[in-house]
């Protein structure tokens, strides 16, 4: 494979006029620079990067989801105080910090805002001006005068988002502020889907503890996951960047159109809406009366040719998979090198590099859950089938045997479907052929972080995305 790459390469080097002037040797060893795998890293965790920023995580998150209610706070903080992986802030800084290493000359798509934050909040004004005018510029800063914000009680002048963030150097860190609040930012959207997607999927645990739903309830959890996405979208406005508002506004609804897809798969379960209850009973969804349009994604439902359903299947598949997953680490990579400045083939491919890594860290995590124990994951394990998902793995299956598309369609819940999905998957390699798909996204991952200069940023990310392919948890 190398071997053809570099041959290839190498004759577009030549044809270039390249080596007109040079040996064959010199155009072989350029080829070879461009075409060589990068420089082993000089470090094994790619976390020590951004270890600064990333310890500072949890407690500017704090800062930002403070509210008047001492239940609500602590269904809030729940999830950001167990250990869990934080692969979207990670992404988002070390991806900032790969960025700051263009030249500054290459970064004037738009004006930098290199600031830091504390400084700028020294202008923040007095306390009656803070009441009626908008003061300030910062990411600290409101755009409404803070007692309309704050509403009811103008005696208690409190910005919701009222601490500073920590001073963190943008010329040590090459991480603009922006950039570290737009970790936070994803990390909290990230935290709310998950709240409410463990009342969705009816979990019991989360990062080793009970989940959300059972340490508080059903209720409490979903107000608090609501109550995150407000917080988070003050935060968003306050980066003062429509194109990111734009950006972010749009993977909250991405997350929820995915959450949907794999709820209701148009695709596998023969055109039925109606919903089957836990119970077993069907609760018949009302229908359109046409007064309010809807579109809806043209999936091709249920064709007598197999191949057909199960390409369908696969397409609805990797759409769910970009909206659940991909959207939030794609987007959310595109916005911080919007936030860098960069030019605009730079912000394609950090937003490619994004969506690569997305889909193979979904679709390895639909693997995993073929294969892990619950204790290593911190979740229950095995429960995508249990819960009527039909994920690659089975996918591959139904490609080799049609008969599968039964149990699919009627979602596993007859006794003894799950093992005889389970047994399909074994019988026709279908985890080794999700991992080559998971393989392929990550190579093209690997290429397009190929636009960045080469750095120790890059080098961290490059073993990050490889380390998304081997991950056991
Ligand atoms: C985890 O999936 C869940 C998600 C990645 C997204 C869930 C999205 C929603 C519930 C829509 C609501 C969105 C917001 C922003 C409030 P999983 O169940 O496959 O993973 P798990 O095993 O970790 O639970
Ligand atoms: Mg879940």
């Amino acid at each position: 494979m190398l071997s053809r790459q570099l041959s290839r390469r190498t004759t577009r080097l030549l044809r270039c006029g390249y080596s007109t002037s040079s040996t064959f040797k010199t155009a072989i060893e350029t080829a070879e620079k461009i075409v060589s795998p990068p420089s082993p890293s000089k470090f094994q965790d790619p976390f020590s990067i951004v270890s600064h920023e990333m310890s500072n995580l949890a407690k500017s998150i704090a800062n930002l989801i403070g509210s008047g209610h001492p239940v609500l706070n602590r269904v809030s903080s729940y999830y950001f105080e167990a250990e869990g992986k934080n692969v979207r802030p990670l992404i988002v800084l070390i991806l900032s910090k790969a960025l700051s290493k263009i030249p500054v000359e290459q970064r004037n798509r738009i004006e930098i805002d290199t600031f830091d934050v504390t400084e700028q909040s020294l202008f923040k004004g007095t306390p009656s001006s803070q009441n009626s005018t908008i003061a300030g510029k910062s990411i600290d800063d409101s755009l409404s005068p803070l007692a309309i914000l704050h509403g009811i009680n103008p005696k208690v002048i409190l910005d919701p988002l009222s601490k500073p963030m920590d001073k963190l150097p943008y010329i040590e860190t090459g991480i603009l502020p922006k950039q570290r609040r737009l970790a936070e930012i994803v990390e909290m959207i990230h935290t709310a889907s998950l709240l409410h997607d463990d009342v969705i999927d009816l979990s019991d645990s989360r990062r080793g503890r009970p989940s959300g739903n059972i340490a508080f309830t059903n209720k409490m959890a979903v107000l608090a996951g609501d109550f995150l996405l407000g917080r988070a979208s003050v935060a968003i406005a306050r980066l003062r960047n429509p194109e990111v508002i734009e950006l972010l506004s749009t993977t909250i609804a991405n997350l929820v159109e995915g959450e949907f897809m794999q709820l209701k798969n148009t695709v596998l379960q023969n055109g039925n809406e109606d919903e089957i209850l836990n119970d077993g009973s069907v609760k018949t969804i009302p229908q359109p009366t046409g007064k309010v349009p809807t579109k809806l994604h043209e999936y091709s439902v249920q064709s007598v040719d197999h191949e057909t359903n199960v390409e369908a299947a696969f397409e609805y598949y990797l759409h769910k998979t970009y909206l659940k997953t991909a959207s939030l680490m794609s987007k959310s990579c595109r916005a911080a090198a919007v936030l860098s400045g960069s030019q605009d083939d730079v912000i394609e491919n950090c937003y490619n590099f994004g969506r690569n890594l997305g889909l193979c860290f979904q679709i390895v995590d639909d693997m995993l859950d073929y294969t892990s124990n619950e204790k290593s994951i911190g979740k229950p394990s095995q429960a995508d089938l249990k819960l009527g998902l039909a994920t690659a793995p089975i996918l591959f299956a139904w490609k080799e045997e049609p008969k599968l598309g039964d149990l699919i369609a009627r979602k596993f819940n007859q006794p003894g479907d799950v093992e005889l999905a389970r047994n399909a998957v074994e019988k026709y390699n279908g985890l080794e052929k999700t991992r080559e798909m998971a393989t392929m996204y990550c190579h093209e991952a690997l290429k397009n972080l190929r636009v960045l200069p080469d750095s120790e940023a890059r080098s961290a990310l490059e073993l990050l995305t490889n380390s998304v392919l081997t991950r056991t948890n």
